[in-house]
């Protein structure tokens, strides 16, 4: 079972929407068996799925904790092959709760241990902005890495800063995931998302992928009525490149 985490500490990146979509079409489309983790207090996965994440408990946060079996809390979505661990606000209080315990960074990769072998084929955890306890567990979890950059000024800042904590967690630890690809996303044909696209390709010549995601309104809006765009509009540019980056990960990080 592969583990590969979404992260990029700038916010708005894309992540949830990447993590979410590239889930939905390898469970759909590429019979995969995806657990999909949301790690993120906003429950912007769930929510995405039109799974009501509000008030809701068991979550993530009690699974971590080891107040809630993984069965009480994982949950089918209304994709079918795709099984959600869902969270929401309640994981706030995480990093407190988890203080005083030694192992508190590495909860999230003893819990995913402990799930059925064979269950699924791969485990995707949509990751909160921002560094803290819970991204220290995401990347002590994963086998690897997708970084989405939304095609801003300060796009390659964030990047930089995803390898500095990738080579830190390596020097601490002697291992940390591998960069498994780095997807343009957010892209509206201007010089500066065109110059900002030329230098990530210079600068990750291997790791870039060959799909840019473009702005597509109808993303945005498949995500106001908690569904795909897979099937909101199956068509629009926004779900044909959606569908390409997330065989691009099967091929390329999952299978790689
Ligand atoms: N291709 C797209 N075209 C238009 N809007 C998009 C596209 N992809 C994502 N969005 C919108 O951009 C916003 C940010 O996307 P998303 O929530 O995936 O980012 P994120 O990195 O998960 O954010 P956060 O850091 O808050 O978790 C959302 O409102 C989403 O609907
Ligand atoms: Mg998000």
């Amino acid at each position: 079972m592969r583990r590969l985490a979404f992260i990029n500490e700038k916010g708005g990146s894309c992540k949830t929407t990447l993590c979410v979509h590239t889930a939905a079409w390898l469970a759909t489309g590429r019979s995969q068996r995806i657990l999909l983790a949301d790690l993120d207090t906003q429950g912007h996965a769930g929510k995405s799925l039109g799974v009501d994440v509000r008030g809701l408990a068991p979550t993530v946060h009690e699974w971590l904790l080891g107040e809630a079996p993984f069965e009480a809390v994982v949950r089918r979505t209304p994709v079918p092959g795709l099984d959600l661990l869902p969270a929401n606000k309640a994981l706030a209080a995480l990093p407190v709760a988890l203080a005083p315990h030694a192992d508190r960074a590495t909860r999230l990769a003893a819990r995913l241990a402990e799930v059925p072998a064979g269950r699924y084929d791969a485990v995707l955890i949509d990751s909160p902005p921002s560094r803290s306890l819970v991204t220290e567990n995401v990347l002590a979890a994963a086998d690897a890495v997708v970084v989405p950059v939304a095609l801003t000024y300060l796009a390659l800042d964030g990047c930089a800063e995803i390898l500095e904590s990738l080579e830190a967690l390596r020097a601490a630890r002697g291992s940390a995931p591998g960069l498994g690809l780095v997807v343009p996303a957010l892209y509206r044909k201007t010089q500066l998302a065109d110059e900002i696209l030329e230098k990530l390709r210079e600068r990750f010549p291997d790791q870039l992928s060959r799909t840019v995601l473009g702005w597509s309104v109808k993303v945005d809006e498949a995500q106001s009525h908690g569904r795909t765009v897979f099937e909101h509009a199956p068509r629009s540019p926004g779900a044909v490149a959606l569908a390409e980056i997330a065989d691009e990960i099967l091929v390329r990080v999952l299978r790689g």
